[in-house]
Parts: C-alpha cells; sequence; structure tokens
C-alpha cells in the first residue's frame, strides 16, 4: 500500500520570467479535487499529520520551503521528503502519515479528494493496527 503512494512528477512551464506547474484533475491529480488546503508558520520542531483516512486520498506538494512526509501502511514504512514545488505525493487510503522536519516558511499544499469529514479520520495508531488487521 505504500508502493501504491506515488510520487508525481509535475509539468513545469518555465522562462526566464519563471515557472508555472498546473494541477488538473485526473490529468496529473488521480481524483477529482473537492477540497484544497494549506499548511503555513508550521513553527521549528513540529509535526503535523499523525493519523490515517478512511476513504480520502490526498496529494500533497511542497509549494516552499521543505519537509519530509512518512507513510506507513501497517508493514511497510517509507519517508519521501518534498522540496520542489513540480512534485506532487499521492496518498492512497488507510496509511498512516506524520509531516515532519518542516523548514522554516514552509508551504504544504494539501489537494483533497473530499470535503473535511472528522469521520473519516483514524487518529490513533492502535486503531489504525487494528483496522489494518494487525492488532
Ligand atoms: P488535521 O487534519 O488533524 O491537521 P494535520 O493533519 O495537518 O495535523 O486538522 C487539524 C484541525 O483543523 C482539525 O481538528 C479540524 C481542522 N480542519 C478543518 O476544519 N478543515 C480541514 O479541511 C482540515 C484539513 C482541518
Amino acid at each position: 500500500k505504500v508502493y501504491d503512494c506515488c510520487l508525481v512528477h509535475l509539468p513545469k512551464v518555465h522562462n526566464r520570467a519563471g515557472n508555472i506547474t498546473t494541477l488538473e484533475n485526473n490529468v496529473n491529480v488521480p481524483f477529482d479535487v473537492k477540497r484544497v488546503y494549506y499548511l503555513y508558520d508550521v513553527p521549528g520542531g513540529a509535526d503535523r499529520g499523525g493519523h490515517s483516512h478512511i476513504e480520502l486520498q490526498q496529494f500533497i506538494v511542497a509549494l516552499s520551503g521543505a519537509f519530509d512526509v512518512l507513510i506507513d501502511d501497517g508493514v511497510n514504512k517509507k519517508v519521501v521528503h518534498l522540496d520542489r514545488p513540480y512534485f506532487g505525493l499521492h496518498i492512497v487510503p488507510g496509511i498512516w502519515r506524520e509531516l515532519i522536519n518542516f523548514s522554516s516558511g514552509a508551504v504544504c499544499l494539501v489537494l483533497a479528494s473530499h470535503p473535511y469529514s472528522e469521520a473519516d479520520y483514524i487518529r490513533t495508531y492502535d486503531k489504525f493496527k487494528q483496522l489494518r488487521g494487525f492488532s
């Protein structure tokens, strides 16, 4: 399942006045985007995430700065370093994730497949392991 979480190389239109990267539903973002949010002003040493989702798919881009995304399917773990605005990480449902090591000024863009729903969150690692069948 961790191996279903792909790093997507996004298109970049480059000229001397800078770059443009586009995100399009079902073209380079592999689902229909229903919600967009971004994390910023993350204090040094703070960690975010620390949960999993039942149905939600997400697509994460480091718009500015850098951070690490730890992804864990209950068996395999992987750490993905995001530090370029032309790479996106697709996170499939059922993955425990932690966002760590934010650089100062980092902006983390998140595209989500559903509106916000607290009912879709699994907020403890024990519950996550239980649902994945490893209790
Ligand atoms: P959460 O997803 O737990 O943050 P993170 O994974 O980045 O640490 O969200 C933190 C709080 O923000 C949560 O209690 C409710 C609120 N929230 C919304 O109201 N809408 C949203 O779309 C998101 C992502 C969070």
